[in-house]
């Protein structure tokens, strides 16, 4: 697994060592990586990049799977700056491609529903619909998507890919909407809405993500795509008032800034080939965040030494001039 020190990586290793599976991770432990999110869950543990072939070699000997959490996952970072989003999502890929052809295993790369880009009212992407990426980070995903289905047909590579929506729960990095407006709820902090707030956004709970991924890893047809959607497509406004609600947070900290460039409007996946095969989402998202919201309020020592040093440098490029502070 690598990436699997971060929010969903971690929760897949979890998974399939509680079922007995034994579990080699590779991760770099970038700013996201969190050694903590695999307390207690027995691994092997390997530090390295997935870019660097020895480090993927040393990691994959005798694994007879790969899959790929590992990638820069936060898009207004790729909008700060796209170098290692290129590194990792498309030229570590590449790397992973090459290991996975060599050792005759599979590879699962996890993407995700942005490649598809903005999605009109009404409407929903499939699995065949032409990937027309907004932003670095989606285009850097894209990259390795594309590098997945060639070397499938150059090469025959055993790899699939899984397009999954916007996933929310436990051990998620502060930075994406969900953790840090209710980390910032809790503290009292401004909640800086992008624009006018209406984007629409399909959550998925980690736990889903991960059963499907799995699901995928196990039973998946090589050289297919399999969309992965949560059918919980809500506004992003519709989001806050429900973590404020929960957080017991007054509506006056909403704060409507300037937008993020690029900003796609909508998300919107089919996801009935996966449907058709077996597996669907299982938890509903009023649950889901009420869990959430409890888990942050009672791991503060899991977030609040992120939420300085470094991470204070990247909120004040991201949010200072847009909040005026
Ligand atoms: P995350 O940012 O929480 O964690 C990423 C992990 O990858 C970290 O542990 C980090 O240290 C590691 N990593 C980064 N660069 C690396 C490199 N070069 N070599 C080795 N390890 C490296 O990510 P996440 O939110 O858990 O996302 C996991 C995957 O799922 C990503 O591929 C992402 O594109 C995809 N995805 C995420 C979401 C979501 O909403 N979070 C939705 C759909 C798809
Ligand atoms: O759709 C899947 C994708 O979901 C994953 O591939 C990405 O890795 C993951 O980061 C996520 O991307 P988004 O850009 O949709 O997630 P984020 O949490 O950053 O933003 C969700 C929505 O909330 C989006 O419309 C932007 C908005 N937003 C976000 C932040 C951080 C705000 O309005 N204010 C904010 O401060």
């Amino acid at each position: 697994m690598t990436g699997g020190c971060g929010f969903i990586g971690s929760r897949f290793v979890e998974r399939l060592a509680t079922a007995g599976d034994s579990v080699v991770v590779l991760d770099k432990l970038t700013y996201a990586g969190n050694l903590a999110n695999l307390d207690g869950v027995s691994h092997e543990f390997v530090r390295g990049d997935i870019a660097d072939r020895e480090a993927v070699q040393r990691a994959g000997e005798g694994c007879g799977a790969c899959v790929n959490f590992a990638a820069e996952t936060h898009v207004d970072r790729s909008i700060l700056r796209a170098h290692e989003f290129i590194h990792t999502d498309v030229l570590g890929t590449y790397v992973l491609l090459e290991w996975a052809r060599e050792a005759d295993a599979r590879l699962v790369q996890v993407s995700t529903d942005e490649v598809y880009g903005d999605v009109a009212a009404g409407e929903s992407s499939s699995e065949r619909d032409a990937l027309r990426p907004s932003s670095p980070y989606s285009a850097s995903k894209a990259g390795g998507d594309l590098q997945v289905l060639s070397h499938v047909r150059t090469f025959g590579v055993d790899a699939l890919i899984t397009r999954g929506s916007n996933t929310y729960g436990p051990h998620q990095y502060p930075e994406k909407l969900i953790p840090l407006f209710i980390t910032n709820a809790f503290d009292g902090k401004e909640l800086p809405v992008y624009g006018d707030g209406k984007q629409v956004r399909d959550w998925l709970h980690a736990s889903d993500h991960c059963a499907a991924i799995e699901f995928v890893m196990r039973h998946g047809q090589g050289g297919e795509v399999y969309n992965v959607g949560g059918d919980c497509e809500l506004e992003n406004l519709t989001v806050v008032a429900r973590i404020l609600e929960l957080c017991d947070a007054d509506d006056g900290l909403v704060r409507h800034v300037d937008d993020r460039l690029g900003h796609d409007r909508r998300y919107s996946l089919d996801s009935g080939k996966l449907h058709s095969l077996g597996w669907a989402p299982e938890r509903d998202f009023r649950s889901g965040l009420e869990e959430t919201v409890a888990w942050y309020r009672e791991h503060r020592a899991w977030w609040e030494p992120i939420k300085s040093g470094a991470y204070r440098e990247y909120y004040e490029q991201q949010y200072a001039s847009r909040l005026g502070t």
